[in-house]
């Protein structure tokens, strides 16, 4: 009998869903699992995505996505970012980040390849790279004096002629960090020795909370490379916006792999759905106003968590800098995944266990605060009985 290809048979099941799946079947779950806010798209895009309807946005695009969209995704870059970046050459619109993340993967590595990933790490760049028959080395990120690094002797350690992608997430889904920039400087330094490509996924650039004043966005890896470096970000709409369910994102890459990305696009999945690409410009012209009150109430959000897990003994949560996840380490704790199961069932709180994020992962729990404080007071009062010992 046929059987499946081994190469996809060995992705392992997402230990985020699986817990999500279990408390799917649940009645009135807390739900901090998933990582995505609990606000609905904001109305404007909404409505542009509704004209964009009746303007006959129902049509085929560009594989690269429409024309207006890269124009306005560039002129994002040169506003937030100071960087100049070439619509038509240097940046391809994807169907969500997550396409945007397994493409440049795709068109990074050969089977058998090997790539270095910065973990604890949202679990999808890993099994894309399996997904492209390559293999996963894993780096965890060391935590000292409350802060993450980078273990630079590791990926020297780690590099083998094989060795073609480092693939790393700042601001970091589930750690909260952001490269410093003397760590993207050292990223890129590493890459360039090595010749590799380097790959920053950047979806939480807008939720930042250390600039100079809110909103600023975290800065770029395409602020430090060269339009000739071998280096790609991943971008998307839905944490900044509230467009998970939309599926739009992009990709910014040197020309020849953007070129290349914008070709395979077609067997894909073509391009992204094309009113969904004009409510997306919408969101880039006027989503600042909306975007600074979710940041004030996300600012909170974590300050209300910190202040609940500060009293709890041999619990540390590190102060994250951006996204919207705490990742509380927690002493003794060496099965996050029934720990979480537990909780669940005896709290109805959703959390995600660490484990799910890969190397350095176990022994932590993430929490997704991009909730309103109904669910999030009420979860943080649960978590902290239950860790103190009391269901
Ligand atoms: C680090 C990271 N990258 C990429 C994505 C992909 O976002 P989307 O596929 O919804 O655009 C996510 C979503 O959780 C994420 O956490």
């Amino acid at each position: 009998m046929p059987h499946i290809a081994s190469s996809v048979e060995n992705v392992p099941y997402s230990r985020i869903r699986e817990l999500g799946e279990m408390a799917l079947g649940m009645d009135d779950v807390l739900r901090l699992y998933f990582g995505e806010s609990n606000l609905p798209t904001p109305d404007y895009i909404k409505q542009a995505a509704m004209r964009a309807l009746e303007d006959g946005y129902t049509y085929y695009t560009e594989n690269a996505g429409l024309p207006s969209l890269r124009r306005a995704i560039a002129e994002n870059y040169r506003r937030l970012q100071g960087v100049e970046l070439d619509p038509k050459s240097e940046i391809v619109v994807t169907a969500s980040g997550v396409q945007a993340l397994n493409m440049g993967i795709r068109c990074a590595l050969d089977p058998r390849d090997e790539a270095l990933v910065l973990t604890p790490a949202w679990p999808n760049g890993s099994s894309s790279v399996m997904m492209a028959n390559a293999c996963v080395r894993q780096i965890p990120q060391p935590l000292s004096d409350e802060r993450y690094g980078i273990d630079f002797d590791a990926l020297e350690a780690a590099v083998t002629p094989r060795t073609r992608l480092l693939l790393y997430t700042s601001p970091s889904n589930p750690l909260g960090w952001v490269a410093s920039e003397e760590e993207q400087q050292q990223l890129l330094d590493f890459a360039r020795r090595h010749d590799l490509w380097l790959l920053a996924d950047e979806v939480y650039d807008r939720l930042y909370y250390a600039g100079r004043e809110l909103g600023d966005a975290a800065p770029s890896i395409l602020r430090k490379a060269t339009r000739e470096d071998a280096v790609m970000v991943v971008h998307s709409f839905s944490k900044s916006y509230c467009m998970t369910g939309w599926r739009l994102g992009w990709l910014v890459a040197r020309r020849d792999l953007a070129a290349k990305a914008t070709q395979l696009n077609e067997f894909v999945i073509s391009h992204a759905p094309s009113f969904a690409q004009k409510a997306g410009e919408t969101a880039l012209a006027d989503g600042e106003p909306e975007l600074r009150r979710m940041l004030e109430r996300l600012e909170e959000n974590r300050d209300l968590c910190l202040e609940a897990l500060s009293g709890c003994r041999g619990v540390t949560a590190p102060r994250p800098d951006g996204a919207f996840y705490l990742f509380p380490r927690i002493e003794g704790l060496d099965d996050s995944f029934t720990f979480c199961r537990r909780l669940l069932e005896e709290t109805r709180v959703g959390l995600a266990p660490g484990v799910a994020f890969g190397a350095g992962g176990e022994g932590s729990i993430r929490i997704c605060y991009a909730a309103e404080s109904s669910i999030l007071e009420p979860a943080m009062e649960r978590l902290t009985r239950f860790l103190r010992g009391g269901a």
